[in-house]
């Protein structure tokens, strides 16, 4: 028998107004149905406090009258126990890239022996950054967005951002102020680069334009996954109005007070200097107050949560501390106009990223221009490497969150700060009294998923993680009990986010090898210890056969052999290099050649082995990131062609002409053999033909620009517009 318990709404300031335990039955009945009737979920009823941010959450499991119950002071605390429940008593999880492995439980669901109790540190577990809508959800269907959503609940996450379909609110609301869809469309950007067109850094799209099709799509999207959030105890945090405007707002208000914003990474002009109304002007509280109105009649009154980032990389018009100030606190007003519960969710990055002229006098007097410091949340952004809440005194007292970034663009690479990740977070909970959460502000989710488990893990400990026994019982877990331990993940000072392949970068002579920086390319450990962990997982599957079955372990088997040819392209490379640079004597030359030649098809040749070993899974190729692009234009098939030139795009050029070219590379099945191979073949048969004296860079770039290029354009047709 389910038992569903329903208490009255209560009227705190905090709690999202579901109390109904029916998700979480629900959750049960996706992913292990043969165990739907042995729970039972008992909601405390928590007394209602006045306080902006919500007690911390607790849960016990037992085994009360036969079944397995779940006790727990909250929807996300109820949700957090039942993992719990998995991971220990079951000895099964739920994964990114594998998906759900719940249904491997043995059946009957045991019963746990004891009394097991969890207790979080902070109240909010936070998830998502705002480009993570571009790097890895833009093309999701409803399927993906369940198992994303169960996987958060499951991890304690209560605090989602909630970025979908955001455009068909503005673009309802421009049009009620009368602006025309001529005048609307082509200020958003393409489906693979809202997210910067939501942050203001760049405008319009290039090689077509977004389709009202995408925007109505993505908008019932978002309803299925606000009403999803709220089943399983999370706050979804909406977007609010920015300030960012299409230009023609002048003609339409002429006495609308607009600034240009900066120029984004070097986008022509056209594409970014994005309009920003100012929010001095009474025109913004107005689009303020329609933003949320829209939404709440959309939605329900369901959050008092709003994103919203002005300047993210996106420089203020001016940095006179009363310009500053001024801005803030307009924003700030026009929100608790619209609802005077807001409170306004802000990624700190800005502070990080140009902190040339983020001064802490800026800084300080930006914030304060919100008079309430519990009308704010600054989202910490990258914790674990460049933690800004120290040098900000803790954010000049508003409440702020820790969290882990990871990766950029969506990288693959072995790589983990394990101590930065456990040790750091409860360092920086002693230090500041004003941090009220823990969460990932991942820019792409990529196969590092471990570590991400262990900063949402270490929200529930009071003490840093003895990492060494849960990476021993979270593979023991992943393989179903058998526990192959390969670690690159050590404390590694010298990156500071996931390292790139450097196969994935355009070739050069010079440049690739020992980057540091957002996209390492230095390799901080002995490529050996990959290789002898590719031998312990080959060796254990052949001792246990099964294991070739289990889809978590063929997904890190995959990954860590494209680790070791990641590796071991590396040192190729080098050796091409040293090969090539040294002075020829003539007599030497046709050996020389040889020998180059040998080493420039030893790389190819790996290239073309990798890309046949990653296309053995879906999960590591392009196929899935392209037909589920297309498949969102419902069989038109000159929409599809733009959903996949703006797939296509975004992971190799990243801009109409590769004005961030690579940031979002993939070493994908598909990918490296039809793109990166290419560009690497042209380059290094220029290379070896020219020696050092007649190398001539621009002419190897050219060839290689070629290759670029054809592969943007030979699949999509550059002119074609859309209606
Ligand atoms: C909440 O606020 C009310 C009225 O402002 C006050 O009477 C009450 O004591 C407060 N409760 C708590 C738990 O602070
Ligand atoms: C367990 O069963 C007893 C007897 O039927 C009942 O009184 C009690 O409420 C049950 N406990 C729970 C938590 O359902
Ligand atoms: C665009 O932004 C840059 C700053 O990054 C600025 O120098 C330039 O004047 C801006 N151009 C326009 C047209 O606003
Ligand atoms: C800031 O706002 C105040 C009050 O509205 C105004 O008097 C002042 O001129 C503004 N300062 C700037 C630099 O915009
Ligand atoms: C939405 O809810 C908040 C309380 O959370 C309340 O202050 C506000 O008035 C509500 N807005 C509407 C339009 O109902
Ligand atoms: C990361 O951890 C190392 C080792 O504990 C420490 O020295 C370093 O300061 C930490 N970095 C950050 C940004 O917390
Ligand atoms: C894998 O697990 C099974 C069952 O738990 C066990 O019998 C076997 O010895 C393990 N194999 C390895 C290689 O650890
Ligand atoms: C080639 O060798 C010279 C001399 O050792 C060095 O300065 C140069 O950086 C090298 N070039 C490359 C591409 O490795
Ligand atoms: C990269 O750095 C390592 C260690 O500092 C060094 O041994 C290696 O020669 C460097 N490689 C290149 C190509 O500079
Ligand atoms: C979006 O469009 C796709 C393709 O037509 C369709 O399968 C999907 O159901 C649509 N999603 C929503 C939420 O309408
Ligand atoms: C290699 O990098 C240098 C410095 O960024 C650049 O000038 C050159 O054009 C590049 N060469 C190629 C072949 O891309
Ligand atoms: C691209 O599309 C344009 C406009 O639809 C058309 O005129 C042109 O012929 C097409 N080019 C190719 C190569 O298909």
């Amino acid at each position: 028998m389910r038992r569903v318990l329903f208490f009255g709404l209560f009227a705190c300031g905090w709690s999202s107004v579901t109390t109904s335990t029916q998700g979480l039955y629900d959750l049960i009945t996706r992913r292990l149905p043969s165990a739907s009737d042995d729970f039972k979920f008992i909601l405390n009823d928590v007394t209602a406090s006045n306080s902006s941010t919500p007690p911390n959450d607790a849960f016990t499991i037992s085994t009360v009258n036969g079944s397995i119950a779940i006790e727990g002071s909250s929807l996300s605390a109820l949700a957090t126990g039942l993992r719990r429940y998995f991971t220990d008593v079951a000895h099964v999880d739920v994964y990114w890239f594998v998906g759900s492995r719940l249904k491997e439980a043995p059946s009957p669901a045991p019963r746990p022996a004891s009394t097991i109790h969890g207790e979080s540190i902070v109240p909010w577990r936070y998830f998502f950054n705002t480009v993570t809508f571009s790097y890895t959800t833009p093309f999701w269907s409803w399927a993906d967005w369940e198992l994303e959503l169960d996987w958060l609940a499951l991890h304690g996450v209560n605090l989602p951002l909630a970025w979908v379909g955001f455009e068909k609110i503005l673009l309802d609301v421009f049009r009620d102020m009368k602006l025309v869809d001529s005048e609307i469309l082509p200020f958003f950007s393409g489906p693979a680069f809202q997210s910067w067109n939501r942050f203001g850094n760049i405008q319009r799209s290039w090689s077509g334009e977004l389709p009202l099709q995408w925007i109505e799509n993505q908008s019932v999207l978002q309803k299925q996954i606000l009403s999803r959030m709220l089943e399983l105890g999370m706050t979804p945090i909406l977007p609010a109005f920015t300030g960012f405007v299409p230009r023609t707002i002048s003609t339409l208000y002429p006495n609308a007070s607009v600034v240009n914003g900066s120029q984004w990474e070097n986008f022509p002009l056209e594409y970014t200097n994005t309009t920003f109304l100012e929010p001095s002007d009474s025109l913004f509280s107005d689009l303020q107050n329609r933003v949320i109105k829209k939404q709440i009649d959309h939605y329900g009154n369901i959050t008092k949560f709003y994103t919203l980032d002005q300047y993210n990389e996106n420089d203020p018009f001016s940095g006179d501390l009363d310009y500053l100030r001024n801005a803030t606190r307009g924003t700030w007003k026009s929100l608790k106009d619209a609802n005077p519960a807001a409170v306004w969710v802000m990624q700190g990055w800005l502070f990080y990223s140009n902190s040339d002229f983020w001064t802490n006098e800026r800084i300080e007097a930006y914030l304060s221009g919100v008079e309430s410091d519990e009308d704010m949340l600054v989202l910490d952004l990258f914790s674990e490497s460049q933690p800004q809440w120290q040098r900000t005194n803790s954010y000049y007292g508003k409440p702020w969150v820790w969290n882990e970034l990871h990766n950029y663009g969506g990288n693959m690479g072995l790589y983990g700060q394990i101590d930065n990740l456990t040790i750091s977070p409860i360092e920086a909970m002693q230090t500041s009294s004003t941090m009220v959460g823990m969460g990932l502000t991942p820019e792409g989710q990529e196969g590092n998923e471990i570590v991400y488990a262990l900063l949402l893990d270490q929200a529930w400990q009071k003490v840093p993680i003895n990492t060494q026994a849960y990476f021993h019982d979270w593979v023991t877990v992943r393989y179903s009990g058998n526990n192959t331990t390969p670690t690159c993940f050590n404390t590694n000072l010298l990156a500071n986010a996931v390292p790139k392949a450097i196969f994935e970068l355009a070739p050069n002579t010079t440049g690739l090898t020992n980057r540091t920086g957002h996209h390492p390319t230095q390799l901080n450990y002995d490529p050996q210890v990959v290789v002898d962990a590719w031998k312990d997982f080959y060796a254990a599957a052949k001792f246990e056969n099964r294991l070739w079955k289990n889809a978590a372990f063929a997904h890190d088997f995959v990954d860590i052999t494209r680790q070791v040819f990641a590796n071991a392209f590396l040192g190729n490379y080098e050796d091409f290099i040293s090969a090539w640079n040294v002075t020829a004597l003539k007599s030497q030359s046709y050996k020389r050649t040889n020998d180059l030649r040998r080493h420039a098809s030893k790389m190819i040749l790996s290239l073309s082995a990798l890309d046949a070993v990653l296309s053995t899974l879906p999960q590591f190729s392009l196929v899935p990131w392209i037909t589920s692009a297309r498949s969102l234009a419902a069989n038109n098939s000159q929409i599809a062609d733009f959903y996949e030139y703006n797939a296509r795009n975004q992971i190799t050029l990243w801009g109409p002409n590769g004005e961030i070219i690579d940031y979002a590379s993939k070493s994908w099945g598909g990918l490296v053999a039809d793109y990166y191979l290419p560009r690497w073949n042209v380059f290094l048969t220029y290379v070896v033909d020219h020696d050092p004296s007649q190398y001539n860079a621009s002419a190897a770039r050219e060839a290689v620009v070629a290759v670029e290029q054809d592969n943007d354009s030979n699949r999509v047709n550059h002119t074609s517009s859309q209606s």
